[in-house]
């Protein structure tokens, strides 16, 4: 077992990639905190996990819930070794109509939410003296802009450059920040992307879904297990010398 020992905090891990991530770590030996603002949903992923997992209300735009978290793993475990910040959310919308409320909400969550989270956890490993891994989900939107999904591309860009930035300045106190990018998966999120693909490109429902699957190199979607081998190199001792990295994950859509 790779994560024999370990403590995770996994943001938006009531559902999707998250939850994957939660059942890998939870099978190789580590404790994880499924931290969710869906909280009912957490609760119920974290009993069909067992002991080793448990529910956090989490809402990472919010200082004082961030901190909550933080201060219930230290006060159950004693220390956080891995933190993999995963929660999200989408919108999108022809560049001429995004609206500041949109905006506002993406990047609070996405981008604000993600380095603010880094920072308390990191803040809670320095403190302890034993290193981390931080593991910031990025997307393959982050790599290259998109004409109606500007602002998700624009905060995915901002976890990757973040992730540098963080990766670069922790190391030192053996902290590891990568991320990971993966393509198109099939999750929850994805039903709400091809809503508004189909209201915005005038398709059907499910056709966008369909037609982005097929383009994937490999022959179809991802799946949230697709990931998880990803999220335990990247929290276990074989990526110590992986600094600063953001790893796709995306059936071979991206190369860089
Ligand atoms: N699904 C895809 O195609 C895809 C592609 C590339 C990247 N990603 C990224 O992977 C990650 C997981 O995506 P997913 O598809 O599993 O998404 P999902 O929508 O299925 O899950 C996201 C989770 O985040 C939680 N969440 C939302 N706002 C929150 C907040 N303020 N505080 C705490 N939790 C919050 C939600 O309750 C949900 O459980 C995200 O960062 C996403 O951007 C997804």
């Amino acid at each position: 077992m790779r994560l024999q020992g370990k403590t995770a905090i996994i943001t938006g891990a009531a559902g999707g990639i998250g939850a994957a991530i939660a059942a890998a770590y939870v099978k190789e030996g580590a404790r994880v905190a499924i931290a969710d603002i869906s909280h009912e949903a957490a609760r119920q992923t974290a009993t069909v996990l067992g002991p080793q997992a448990m529910a956090v209300h989490l809402d990472v735009t919010s200082a004082t819930s961030r901190q909550a978290t933080i201060e219930a793993c230290l006060g159950t475990w004693g220390g956080i070794d891995i933190l993999v910040n995963n929660a999200a959310i989408f919108d999108m919308g022809p560049v001429l109509e995004i609206s500041e409320k949109s905006y506002d909400r993406v990047f609070a969550v996405n981008v604000k939410g993600l380095l603010f989270m880094l920072q308390d956890c990191a803040r809670a490993m320095v403190t302890r003296g034993k290193g981390g891994k931080i593991i910031n989900m990025a997307s393959q939107a982050g790599r290259r802009g998109e004409p109606l999904v500007a602002t998700y591309c624009a905060s995915k860009a901002a976890v990757i450059s973040i992730t540098q930035s963080a990766g670069l300045a922790l190391i030192k106190d053996r902290i590891n920040v990568n991320g990971i990018a993966p393509g198109v998966v099939d999750t929850p999120m994805w039903a709400e992307v091809d809503a508004l693909f189909a209201k915005y490109e005038h398709r059907p429902l499910g056709e966008k879904k369909r037609l982005v699957g097929e383009a994937v190199p490999y022959g179809r979607m991802g799946r949230p297990e697709d990931h998880v081998g990803a999220a335990v190199f990247l929290a276990s001792p074989e990526s110590d010398y992986v600094v600063a990295q953001t790893l796709n994950v995306d059936g071979g859509n991206w190369m860089s």
